[in-house]
């Protein structure tokens, strides 16, 4: 095992020894900070405000993990091997989009379908409205983050409250529709072309095996070490289906260092979609109906 090697293995299995105290003191926390959490968020828009359906929703279902007002710090974010995440400061990883900013569906999709083999479970018991109104609340969220940072960010320049509300707005609006992946009708998949492609674009990051033992030792947006991911042993945590796949790679994982790859030709990220599920050992069959059809696990 490589140093490097080794250094994403604890990463990925760095879980607290004392469990059970730590739930215990940090349900204390929380409930002791609810309410002071939310009176520090100051005057609350209609769609995050206390008492709104939204919030309703929120609390009773998300906030045990993403935190009482959303900061990624609820009681049991702590347990858990992946951080849930802070909807004021990290962007939406999983998107559909070439600008990076996700949109509505691509929000409705994670809390739906759920997230890494239920470490986020999947909202399947919601309805459709729930689940709209959930994907807006946490976009409100994630546009007051922006709010936030302009203030503290561009107070001396006197950023009027007019510019503050436009700019915010305009980080969370996606301004690209979002990407219909279709092969092109002479597409044939070649483990060769895929292999090339993947050597120049991504073994640097995810070894030339795909195990995440490439040379590159990457930071996420916040500084913190990441750990790439092992594609031949670790789950997918986007989706596998190659339709999401597709758009992992094509649009990148904000937030991380994982790039997008906004202008390799599409059919060349269809060919890095088939070399990445054959390095996951489930290759998909080589014609351009197969890659769309949607796979059952995620
Ligand atoms: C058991 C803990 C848990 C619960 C409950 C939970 N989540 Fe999550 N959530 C997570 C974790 C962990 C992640 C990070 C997943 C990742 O990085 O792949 C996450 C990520 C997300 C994301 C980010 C998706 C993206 O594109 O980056 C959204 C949106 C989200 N959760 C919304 C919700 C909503 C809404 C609810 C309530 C219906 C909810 N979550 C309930 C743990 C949870
Ligand atoms: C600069 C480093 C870097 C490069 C280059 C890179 N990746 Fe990644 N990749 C990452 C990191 C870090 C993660 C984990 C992100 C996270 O934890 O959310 C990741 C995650 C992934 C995932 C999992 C996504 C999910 O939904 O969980 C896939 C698939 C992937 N990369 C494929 C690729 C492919 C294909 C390429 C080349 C086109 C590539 N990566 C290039 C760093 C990189």
């Amino acid at each position: 095992m490589t140093a490097r090697k080794s250094f994403n293995a604890r990463l990925r299995t760095a879980t607290p020894p004392i469990v059970g105290g730590l739930v215990a003191s940090t349900l204390l926390i929380t409930a002791c900070r609810t309410q002071s959490e939310y009176a520090s968020i100051g005057t609350l828009t209609p769609t995050v405000a206390v008492g709104s359906r939204g919030y309703e929703l929120y609390q009773n279902n998300c906030a045990a993990c993403h935190g009482p007002a959303g900061r990624g710090d609820g009681m049991f974010a702590f347990v858990l091997n992946t951080r849930p995440r802070d909807f004021w400061n990290e962007p939406f990883r999983y998107v559909s989009t070439l600008d990076g900013i996700a949109t509505k569906e691509d929000v409705i999709q994670s809390i739906q379908h759920g997230r890494i083999n239920g470490e986020m479970p999947g909202g399947q018991w919601l309805t459709g409205d729930d689940l709209s109104v959930l994907a807006d609340f946490v976009i409100e969220l994630n546009r007051l983050g922006w709010e936030e940072r302009l203030r503290e960010e561009f107070a001396a320049e006197g950023l009027s409250e007019e510019e503050i509300q436009e700019i915010s707005l305009e980080r969370v609006t996606t301004e690209q529709p979002a990407q219909t992946p279709v092969p092109s009708p002479s597409f044939a998949a070649d483990l060769a072309r895929g292999r090339d492609l993947y050597a120049q674009s991504c073994a640097s990051c995810h070894g030339l095996s795909g195990r995440g033992d490439g040379l590159d030792v990457p930071r996420d947006e916040q500084g913190r070490a990441i750990a790439v991911r092992d594609l031949a042993n670790e789950p997918i945590r986007g989706g596998d289906s190659p339709e999401e796949l597709f758009n992992r790679i094509r649009s990148g994982i904000p937030g991380t260092p994982m790039p997008g790859q906004p202008l390799m030709a599409p059919d060349d990220v269809w060919q890095l979609v088939h070399y990445t599920r054959y390095i996951m050992g489930r290759p998909i069959s080589s014609s351009p109906d197969a890659l769309l059809t949607p796979s059952t696990d995620r």
